[in-house]
């Protein structure tokens, strides 16, 4: 296999879903959240989404072993042999490992890890206005980006939902959980010269031009 293989890493509420959905569009590969994947599974009662729900309720992560698992059989579909944008993987220096572990094993490697920053006055803003449709799972924010119809999702029609760990106490514990096994990231993918920084703090549609020129730029485009 090859094609391009990109993480987005950064504090949670940055805007990495948003951006690693909207580039994933842009260039027709899958945008694998590993969030999203324990959501879907914590919704439909999974076996995993039992195991993995004590830890995305409070904030915490849930262990290597198990998120390494899924996104080794997550990379092994077909549709991921174009490409793919892994978002919110990896988050440990554990993962980091497993995921050079999983690409070498297909014959493939990572070109690049877009790292997103805002401030963090920023980020509580955009997460305390995060809203989220319970069925498609799309992402909009009462103030920056209203649906339409108030509580109500344009693609779909089915109803938006506060996430539950977008309260005070666990976004508190998230932030703290990311600066503890997360920022290490940084400077380990800097270090191998994969590192693309990006000012998040911007529209969207800013944001968006920065990685796509940031990508260029870097030869990976
Ligand atoms: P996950 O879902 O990955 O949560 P996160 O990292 O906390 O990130 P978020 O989804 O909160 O934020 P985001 O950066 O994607 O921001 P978004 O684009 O939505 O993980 C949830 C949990 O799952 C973890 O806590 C953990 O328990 C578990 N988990 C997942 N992966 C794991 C792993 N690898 N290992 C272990 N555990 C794992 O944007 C936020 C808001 O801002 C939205 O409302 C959006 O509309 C708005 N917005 C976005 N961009 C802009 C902009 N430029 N201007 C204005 N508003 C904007």
């Amino acid at each position: 296999m090859s094609g391009l293989c990109l993480i987005f890493l950064g504090p949670p509420g940055v805007g990495k879903g948003t951006q690693a959905g909207l580039l994933a569009q842009r260039r027709g590969i899958p945008h694998i959240s590993t969030g999203d994947m324990f959501r879907r599974a914590i919704r439909e009662r999974t076996p995993m989404g039992e195991k993995a729900r004590p830890y995305v309720e409070s904030g915490g992560y849930v262990p290597d072993d198990i998120v390494n698992g899924i996104v080794a059989e997550r990379l092994a579909e077909p549709d991921c042999g174009p490409g793919f944008i892994l978002d919110g993987f990896p988050r440990t220096i554990g993962q980091a490992q497993a995921l050079d572990e999983i690409l070498a094993g297909q014959g493939r490697r990572l070109d690049a890890a877009v790292y997103v920053e805002v401030p963090d006055a920023v980020i509580l803003r955009r997460l305390t206005g995060r809203r989220q449709c319970t069925q498609c799972g799309a992402v909009y924010h009462v103030e920056f980006d209203p649906p339409s119809q108030e509580g109500v999702c344009d693609r779909c029609g089915s109803p938006l939902i506060q996430r539950d760990d977008d309260n005070d106490e666990t976004v508190r514990r998230r932030l703290e959980v990311y600066h503890q096994q997360t920022a290490p990231l940084v400077e380990h993918y800097a270090a191998r010269g994969l590192l693309v920084r990006i000012d998040g703090d911007a529209p969207v549609d800013e944001v968006a031009r920065r990685i796509d020129d940031a990508l260029a730029a870097v030869g990976r485009s």
